[in-house]
C-alpha cells in the first residue's frame, strides 16, 4: 500500500498517533483531515513523551511533509504555540481549513453549561460551534484569515452575529480590537504556512508518496455514524478522508482501524461494555487512561468487537492496529463483547437511536489471560499462547486481519505483523 488511513475505531485515543509515528518511519507525508485542537496524541520516543493536539503525528520526524487539510478547524493560538515548540520542518496548512475563535470556546463551554443532564462532555476546544459556523457559512477559511483587508472584513460579520447570540445568551461582547490584536499576529506567523494542499496531496500522489491520513477522536465519535448526540462535529473515519483533504476516494489503498486492546471513553454516552471495578482501576492506572487534552479519567470497558465491526461497515476498514497488549497481562479471566441484547433479542449492529443504544446489554465471552511480562517481545511468536489467542478472536470475531499491535509506549514496542507500505519513495 502507498496511501493508507489510520483512525479510531473506538471512542477516540485508541493510540492512533503512536501507530501514525511507527508508520511515518516509513511515510513521506502525514496528514490530519478533521477535527482540531480537541485531539491528544501522544507520542512516546526513547522515554520521551510528546503530547501533540494539531500538528500531524509526523511533526517529530525531520524528513516527514506535514499537511493539516481542509477538514480541519484550527486554533491559531494552539497552532502557534506547537509549531514554536516541535518546529517541524515541513508543513502546510490547508487554505480552505476553518479558524476557530475566542468565541467558539465560548460558545461551546456556554451550551454545555445549558444542557445540563444532557451533557455532552466536550473538550471545550470550540469544535462544535466552529464547524457549525461552516456549515452555517460565517465561518472564516485559513486563506480569507491570513490576508489582512479579508480578514478584517470577515471578522466584521462574524462578530456582528457573534455579538448578537452573545447578548442573547447574556454574554459580555467580544472586542473586535483584542481579536484583531492576537489572531493578526497568529495570522502573520502562520502565513507562510497557507497553501492549497489539495493540488499538493493530488501532486504527491502523482509522484508515488507514501502518506498517511491521520484521524482523531474515533469512529464511534462520528457525527453521522456514531453514537449520536455523544459526538464530536466531524467525521473520524476513512470514508470522510476524501472529501476532507480533496482527493479522490478510489486514491487511497486501505485503513487500518486503531484499537485498544480494551475500551475506553471520555465524557458522557452510552459505554455498553463499562466494568466499573478494582480490574477498571487497575487497567485505568496501569494503561495512563486520563486524557490527554483534559485530564478527565476515561471510562473502562472490555473490548467490543460490535464497535469495531461498526468501525469496519462504516468507514470500510482493512486492517487492525491493537494497542495496550501489555496493559492487559496479569488480568484473568478476560472478556470480549461478541453481540448486543436489545430488549431480549440478539443483535449485531448498533441502534441509532441513543435511547436503544442505552439499554442494550452485552453478550461476553470469557478469555483466558496471560501472566509473562510481555513489553520486551520482538515477534509474533515470541507472544504467550493465550494473547495469541485473544489477538486471533479478536481477528474472527471482526473480519479483520491484525497488521499491527503494541506492548508498550515506546515506538521501539510496536511490531509491524504485516508489512503495510511498499519501500518509501526516493522522489522527495
Ligand atoms: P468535542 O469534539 O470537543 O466537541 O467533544 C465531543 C465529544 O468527543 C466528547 O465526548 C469528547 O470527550 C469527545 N472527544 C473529542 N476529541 C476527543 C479525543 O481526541 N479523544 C477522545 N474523545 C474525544
Amino acid at each position: 500500500m502507498k496511501r493508507i488511513v489510520v483512525v479510531g475505531t473506538q471512542w477516540g485515543d485508541e493510540g492512533k498517533g503512536k501507530i501514525t509515528d511507527y508508520l511515518a518511519q516509513k511515510a513521506d507525508v502525514v496528514c490530519r483531515f478533521q477535527g482540531g485542537d480537541n485531539a491528544g496524541h501522544t507520542i512516546v520516543l526513547d522515554g520521551d513523551k510528546h503530547s501533540l493536539h494539531l500538528l500531524p503525528s509526523g511533526a517529530l520526524n525531520d524528513n516527514i511533509i506535514n499537511v493539516m487539510a481542509n477538514g480541519m478547524v484550527i486554533n491559531p493560538e494552539t497552532l502557534v504555540h506547537e509549531i514554536e515548540t516541535f518546529k517541524p520542518k515541513h508543513l502546510l496548512i490547508s487554505d480552505r481549513a476553518h479558524v476557530i475563535f475566542p468565541f467558539h470556546r465560548a460558545f461551546d463551554i456556554h451550551a454545555e453549561a445549558l444542557k445540563e443532564s444532557a451533557l455532552i462532555g466536550t473538550t471545550q476546544r470550540g469544535i462544535g460551534p466552529a464547524y457549525a459556523d461552516k456549515a452555517s457559512r460565517i465561518g472564516m477559511r485559513m486563506a480569507t484569515f491570513v490576508q489582512r483587508d479579508a480578514f478584517l472584513k470577515q471578522l466584521d460579520v462574524m462578530l456582528r452575529i457573534k455579538n448578537d447570540e452573545a447578548s442573547r445568551y447574556g454574554l459580555d461582547p467580544f472586542d473586535k480590537e483584542t481579536i484583531i490584536e492576537t489572531y493578526g499576529r497568529y495570522a502573520e506567523q502562520i502565513k507562510t504556512y497557507v497553501t492549497d494542499t489539495s493540488s499538493r496531496l493530488n501532486h504527491y500522489i502523482h509522484t508515488g508518496k507514501n502518506i498517511v491520513f491521520e484521524g482523531a477522536q474515533g469512529s464511534l465519535l462520528c457525527l453521522d455514524h456514531g453514537t449520536y448526540p455523544y459526538v464530536t462535529s466531524s467525521s473520524p473515519t476513512a470514508a470522510s478522508v476524501p472529501l476532507n483533504t480533496g482527493i479522490a476516494p478510489w486514491l487511497i489503498d486501505g485503513a487500518i482501524g486503531v484499537t485498544k486492546a480494551y475500551t475506553t471513553r471520555v465524557g458522557q454516552g452510552p459505554l455498553p461494555s463499562e466494568i466499573d471495578d478494582v480490574i477498571a482501576h487497575q487497567i485505568r492506572e496501569k494503561g495512563h487512561e486520563y486524557g490527554t487534552t483534559t485530564g478527565r479519567p476515561r471510562r473502562i470497558g472490555w473490548l467490543d468487537t460490535v464497535v469495531i465491526r461498526h468501525a469496519k461497515q462504516t468507514g470500510g476498514l482493512t486492517g487492525l492496529a491493537v494497542t495496550l497488549l501489555d496493559v492487559l497481562t496479569g488480568i484473568d479471566p478476560l472478556y470480549i463483547v461478541d453481540k448486543y441484547i436489545l430488549d431480549g433479542v440478539e443483535t449485531e449492529s448498533i441502534p441509532a437511536s441513543i435511547e436503544d443504544f442505552n439499554r442494550v446489554n452485552v453478550h461476553l465471552l470469557k478469555m483466558k489471560g496471560w501472566t509473562e511480562k510481555i513489553s520486551d517481545i520482538k515477534s509474533y511468536d515470541d507472544l504467550p499462547i493465550h494473547a495469541k489467542s485473544y489477538l486471533q478472536t479478536i481477528e474472527r470475531l471482526t473480519g479483520l486481519p491484525i497488521m499491527i499491535y503494541s506492548v508498550g509506549p515506546d515506538r521501539h514496542q510496536t511490531i509491524e505483523r504485516i508489512p503495510i507500505f511498499l519501500p518509501r519513495s526516493d522522489l522527495r
